[in-house]
């Protein structure tokens, strides 16, 4: 099968850890078609939607590590057609471009896009978790979204806590999630400005949220694969930060899903089938979930190594990947079949 991945520049992979690079490398070694292209390379040209895409050339021996396979794959450019794929891997960084999206809807009926183009709109941002449970799911931390910055104020407030977590709407990697006291509260009414103000007119959404107890011993990261769990691992935050990103200074260890995480997979895996989010990373703390992330979920290269006797994951997503495709194939040969009986008759 031909897939396309629309991402992030190729040479702003980082080859030793990228979870783009250990699926295309699946895909190669599988002898499927790769090309590559980023959000702002699709074009319509006559009517029909393409894009100026790299295209990986076939290799007879794929090499073991990411590391070498990113040094000698070749790159072609080619505009090429995106309905002539099989599949589209999405897997650009936060924020979600809508042009992008409605250049994709002009194929989704012609090409198995993961994850789905309705999925990505609902969920492209921390929204989609913060309105994820109610104040009796008990799935995710208690949770604010406002641009009101006297409600935020009257909240942390009010809070129990000394502790809180402020965050933006549309941040990854950690960036901008930081840790409130009340104790400081001086500071919260030039943060909140801050955060709310773009300072060119505009306003942004923050999220206000229950600091969960123990997220200084780190946060699980688990990978799922069509709602279920394929992968998991703990980020430990280092010693001069509260995050667990891997890109804010986080380190790795081997995790084992506790009774709790499985049963929260369980609770929340049908939504995100049913809502086309068929490979997404989850953040989850103490048994709480924290994030969703479905645009460019990470972690595979990390969970390989820590698991080293396992199925790699990227083997599980790309046997997904072809079965998607192959229903679809078979759905469109049976339409042709029963076309023909029809046209015939
Ligand atoms: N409610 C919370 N309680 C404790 N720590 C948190 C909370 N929310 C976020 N964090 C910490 O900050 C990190 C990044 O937050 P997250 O919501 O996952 O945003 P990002 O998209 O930047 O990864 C988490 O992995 C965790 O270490
Ligand atoms: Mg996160």
């Amino acid at each position: 099968m031909n897939i396309c991945f629309i991402m992030y520049p190729w040479e702003t992979i980082n080859p030793e850890h990228d979870t783009s690079l250990a699926l295309i490398k699946e895909c190669v070694k599988r002898g499927h078609g790769v090309a590559m292209c980023s959000p702002a390379n699709l074009t319509i040209r006559d009517s029909v939607t393409n894009a100026f895409c790299n295209v990986i050339g076939r290799m007879e021996k794929v090499p073991s590590t990411l590391k070498s396979f990113y040094s000698k794959a070749k790159l072609r450019e080619e505009m090429l057609p995106l309905a002539g794929f099989d599949a589209i891997f999405f897997r650009a960084n936060p924020p979600l471009d809508p042009i992008m999206l409605n250049f994709l809807d002009s194929v989704k009926d012609d090409v198995f896009i993961v994850n789905s183009l309705q999925g990505m709109r609902e969920a492209n941002n921390k929204l989609y978790t913060a309105a994820f449970g109610d104040a009796h799911s008990n799935i995710i931390p208690n949770t604010h979204v406002s641009k009101n910055k006297e409600y935020l104020v009257q909240q942390i407030k009010d809070s129990k806590a000394d502790k809180m977590i402020l965050k933006p709407l549309n941040g990854f990697g950690g960036s901008g999630v930081i840790l409130i006291e009340k104790s400081a509260m001086s500071n919260i009414n030039s943060l909140l400005d801050f955060y709310i103000s773009t300072g060119e007119g505009e306003t942004n959404y923050v999220i206000l949220q229950d600091y969960i107890d123990g997220a200084d011993k780190g946060d699980i990261r688990i990978l799922l694969l069509n709602g279920e769990p394929v992968g998991a691992m703990r980020r430990v935050p280092g010693s001069d930060d509260h995050r667990s990103n891997v890109s804010a200074g986080g380190s790795i260890q081997k995790h084992t899903l506790t009774k709790a995480e499985k049963a929260l997979c369980k609770q929340i895996g049908p939504k995100l089938v049913k809502d086309g989010l068929y490979f997404v990373g989850i953040d989850v703390i103490g048994g709480k979930l924290v994030e969703v992330n479905v645009m460019s979920p990470g972690g595979i290269t990390y969970m390989n190594k820590v698991y080293k006797n396992k199925r790699k994951v990227e083997e599980k997503v790309i046997d997904f990947l072809e079965s998607k495709v192959l229903d679809k194939l078979q759905a469109f040969d049976r339409r042709a079949r029963l076309r023909k009986t029809v046209e015939e008759a």
